[in-house]
């Protein structure tokens, strides 16, 4: 995971820390920049995130610097794992997302002692030891040569401070150029608006400086993907939480999102979903419930085979010839994601990927992309991008469903309306030692994304549990402290749900209902079982707030999982 981030330009510190901040998604637990100021390199590492970067630096003018924002994976979470690392004699600084795999047998072959942990540590080592005999440029080859695994590295040289080196292989790094400022980062988020874009291939090195950008490419010269930024906006914070104002984004979503697809053409995603034997829908986490719920209303639809797989298993699923992959994405980059299209594509399957930033890893490995159009999620939890996967796989499936929208958003509304009592349940639940989430059909996909959203960021226990199966091991948990909460959109399952929660009830846990279809239910509102999504992320929202989480950046998180 990681974000990285080198500018060559003139800026101030607090400028170049507020566009490192903006990578803060893909992981926040420690942070770290290295400039150069009147020919000295300043290096300031914290653990935390960039608030505690901008409370000790200084607000100078610099023109070159690189920074950091770390997801750990190879030792804690301290100032000398963070990043940038440098060599004992602080020639070289650099900045790394990815997974060196192979780093302790370098440590061995390069005899190096480095005090941090961090797998990272070895790079400006080693650069270091070869600068003694190769040209830098000839040392980032030879890098790529002996590095296995996964990188986007940046790299400052206090002897050349116009220029910032570079090399890529797996994690995404793109260059971005405008009349006064160069910049690297590993997402186009860091970029301005209008800035033309190269989005670097794996095994690149070289070099970008105000004067020129050197590109070589370690076996080929295949040719890189250029686009203009032009992304839509961020949900503005107009609350103390993106979370929150993310949700309250949903509302819009419908008539966003079907405007946009009044301008796409989609009879070529008709006639492959019609034509497939089956079809198999991917994502992980959150957008692996939303392919499963997809899966499940294709499969009711078009009356083929349609089923869902977690990204990173694809590789343990037989493959079979006739079928159609679908992955959904909000961040488009998501490594677990990237390998198994990296895999279907070697068995020479066709790729059709409904992604919320189609100027994405998984948007350019893609053979067709479906924008979801909701403007970036901030907030590690996903919410509008979850729903907005919904509606776009629901419409793409039934194109007369994106005329639905006001009612879609009628419904949207209906539900936001019971925020004061969902405030009361969240009250309850956040004294409970287990949380469970049943439903019976689609209900019980929807309760696994209940589940996942509460656990992720008020760090209770929850399980999701199909109704009927409740009694066949799980009861055994529940206990006066013990909610389950049942989720209802079809009055067919509606006698199930209420056995099973009675049953819950008479060992003395507490049961609550939603529904959209029983006006009995705790919390009952008319409309689109979309509605259902804002209920349950309210409900995960409230928790968490009345337990005093970080929401926006759970503990242990990232938004972009790029690490296997
Ligand atoms: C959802 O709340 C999570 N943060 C997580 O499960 C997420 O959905 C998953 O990591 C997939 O991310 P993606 O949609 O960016 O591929």
């Amino acid at each position: 995971m990681c974000g990285i981030y080198g500018y060559i330009g003139n800026t101030t510190i607090n400028n170049f820390v507020d566009k490192l901040s903006l990578l803060e998604y893909r992981g926040y637990d420690s942070c770290g920049i290295a400039y150069n100021y009147n020919n000295h390199i300043i290096l300031i590492r914290t653990k935390g995130n960039t608030n505690n970067l901008k409370r000790i630096i200084n607000n100078n003018t610099i023109q070159i610097g690189i920074g950091h924002t770390r997801w750990a994976t190879h030792g804690k979470i301290s100032p000398i794992n963070a990043h940038p690392h440098t060599s004992r004699n602080n020639r070289f600084y650099c900045v790394h997302n990815g997974v060196i795999e192979n780093y302790q047998e370098l440590k061995d072959k390069y005899n190096i002692q480095t005090i941090s942990e961090s797998d990272s540590a070895i790079i400006p080592v080693i650069l270091d030891f070869l600068i003694n005999k190769y040209s830098i440029i000839d040392s980032l080859k030879i890098l790529i040569k002996e590095f296995v695994g996964t990188y986007a590295i940046a790299i400052m040289d206090r002897y050349n401070p116009e220029t910032l080196y570079f090399i890529k292989n797996k994690s995404p790094l793109l260059i971005s150029k405008s009349d006064n400022n160069i910049s690297i980062s590993s997402d186009q988020i860091s970029f301005n608006d209008g800035e033309k874009i190269i989005v670097l291939n794996d095994l690149d090195y070289g070099s970008i400086s105000k004067k020129e950008i050197i590109i070589n490419n370690y076996l080929s010269d295949n040719e890189r993907v250029t686009f203009i930024k032009n992304e839509s906006q961020l949900c503005k914070r107009n609350e103390a939480y993106y979370m929150l104002d993310e949700i309250y984004f949903e509302k819009k979503l419908p008539s966003i999102i079907s405007e946009k697809y009044k301008r796409i053409h989609l009879d070529e995603y008709k006639m492959t979903i019609t034509t497939s034997k089956e079809l198999v829908f991917i994502g992980s986490g959150s957008s692996y419930y939303a392919a499963s719920i997809l899966a499940y209303e294709y499969e009711k639809k078009l009356n083929k085979r349609c089923f869902s797989l977690i990204a990173s298993e694809v590789k343990n699923f037989n493959i079979s010839n006739n079928s159609m992959f679908i992955t959904l994405s909000q961040s488009g980059e998501t490594m677990d994601l990237c390998d198994a299209i990296d895999y279907l594509k070697s068995k020479n399957q066709r790729i059709i990927s409904i992604c919320n930033i189609v100027h994405s890893t998984i948007g350019f490995k893609s053979d067709c992309v479906y924008p979801l159009s909701v403007g970036r999620e901030i907030s590690v939890a996903s919410t509008k991008a979850f729903m907005a996967m919904l509606y776009v796989g629901r419409g793409l499936l039934d194109n007369s469903y994106f005329n639905n929208s006001i009612y879609i958003s009628h419904s949207i509304k209906n539900a936001l309306l019971l925020e004061p009592k969902i405030i009361e349940i969240s009250k309850r639940i956040s004294s409970s030692n287990f949380i469970f989430y049943v439903g019976s059909g689609i209900d019980y996909l929807y309760s696994l994304e209940a589940s996942l959203k509460l656990r992720e960021i008020s760090y209770l226990h929850s399980l999701s549990i199909q109704t009927g199966e409740l009694k066949h091991g799980s009861l055994a948990l529940v206990d006066f402290n013990t909610y389950c909460i049942g989720i209802l959109s079809s009055l067919d399952s509606k006698a199930r749900l209420e056995s099973s929660l009675s049953e819950v009830s008479s060992r003395g846990g507490k049961t609550i209902i939603i529904s959209n279809v029983y006006n009995k239910a705790d919390l009952f509102y008319e409309g689109d079982s979309l509605g259902l999504i804002v209920i349950i992320q309210l409900i995960a929202f409230h928790t968490a707030r009345l337990l005093n989480r970080t929401i926006d950046q759970p503990r242990n998180l990232a938004k972009s999982v790029t690490v296997k």
